[in-house]
């Protein structure tokens, strides 16, 4: 192959890859959801042994394996046996950096769906999940309990990988009581609480959402620390709190509805209180970054945004607030300080 057509193959293969991206997602998905990496914990089994204990079709499940360990998830280790690798160890129920949940979230109909409607929301402008889900994202979790256990659960998990993080950064020691606004099952709450044992807790979730999270923060001996409060948050915030934490929050809306989110908590903190966002920003330069292809999820299920920075301290600003730092960490993640005024 002359050196010109060996580059065009490469560029036609990358673009290839880049095409068939949604294959390897829905292929991830299906593994996390039939538990394959769980039944992995003992080590090694052949596929027709795993197809038996997850209820699968042998061939299929060989030729789903198969795939996946060519591209480092699961590990070929014998002809039609397979083994645990760094990737696939993600894919485990309920272990430190587990992204099981998070994985069929993302691969279900409630995600799925909209992301199929992408040209419809480039060429609207718009979010797509009441076309193609028939209602709002958040009103199809209230009616699909089984997926919003995943939502619930898969946000848990990518709140456990930042928390580290977050807490490296940003000091809460000095903080007297936490509201965590749209929380969520309070993982990351429940992280700071444990970090700094002076300061209490709030944690503020639609009522469907606060009726599941209770357990958790009971079995990590939090209940006493820890108010649960179901609302809207587009109509008040609790009040009672020095700083409030929006996770993965402010990105699910579109400028009006960040403002009014943003007024009520300005509303519910004294003078001085602290407003901590955490969220993936917009590189400036648009280098490489989560944040572009977030902001896309975003557009398209939501109608919300990833900001970049300037973005955000004009909204806060807007809001009350003086945006003070934008902190990176070692994850997607920044840690956006702004003070009431
Ligand atoms: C993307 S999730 C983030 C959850 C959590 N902060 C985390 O990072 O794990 C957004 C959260 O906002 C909550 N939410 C959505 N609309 C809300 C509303 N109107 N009032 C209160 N919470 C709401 C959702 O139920 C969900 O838990």
């Amino acid at each position: 192959m002359t050196e010109a057509a060996e580059r065009a193959w490469s560029t036609t293969a990358a673009m290839f890859r880049l095409i068939t991206g949604f294959w390897v997602s829905q292929a991830v998905g299906v593994a996390a959801a039939l538990g394959i990496a769980d039944q992995l914990e003992g080590g090694p089994r052949h596929g027709d042994d795993l197809a038996r204990a997850v209820g699968a079709d042998p061939d299929a499940l060989q030729r789903l394996l198969r795939m996946l360990a060519s591209l480092g998830v699961f590990a070929e280790v014998a002809p039609g046996t397979f083994g645990q690798t760094p990737l696939s160890e993600t894919l485990r129920s309920d272990v430190p950096g587990s992204l099981r949940a998070y994985a069929m979230m993302q691969c279900a109909p409630g995600r799925w769906l909209p992301w199929g409607r992408l040209l419809d929301s480039i060429r609207s402008g718009r979010p797509m999940a009441r076309e193609a889900l028939g209602m709002e994202h958040f009103a199809y979790y209230a009616q699909h309990p089984d997926e919003a256990a995943f939502f619930n659960a898969g946000m848990a998990e990518v709140s456990a990988w930042a928390a580290g993080e977050v807490l490296r950064v940003y000091d809460f020691s000095r903080t007297r009581v936490v509201a965590d606004v749209g929380g969520g099952h309070g993982s990351l709450l429940a992280a700071i609480l444990r970090a700094a044992p002076g300061a209490r807790g709030i944690l503020f979730d639609l009522p469907r959402v606060i009726a599941t999270a209770r357990p958790g923060i009971a079995a990590q001996g939090l209940a006493d620390r820890c108010e649960l409060v179901a609302g809207d948050f587009f109509e008040a915030v609790p009040e009672g709190a020095d700083l409030h934490l929006l996770q993965q929050v402010v990105h699910n809306w579109d400028d009006a509805e960040a403002a009014r989110l943003l007024g009520n908590c300005h509303r519910a903190l004294p003078p001085g209180g602290k407003l901590v966002l955490v969220e993936m920003i917009v590189p400036s330069d648009n280098r490489p970054s989560e944040a572009h292809l977030m902001d896309l999820n975003m557009l398209v299920n939501l109608g919300g945004r990833q900001r970049t920075e300037a973005e955000y301290r004009s909204l806060l600003q807007a809001a009350g607030f003086r945006m003070e730092r934008a902190i990176p960490t070692q994850t997607p993640f920044y840690v956006i300080e702004a003070a009431r005024s």
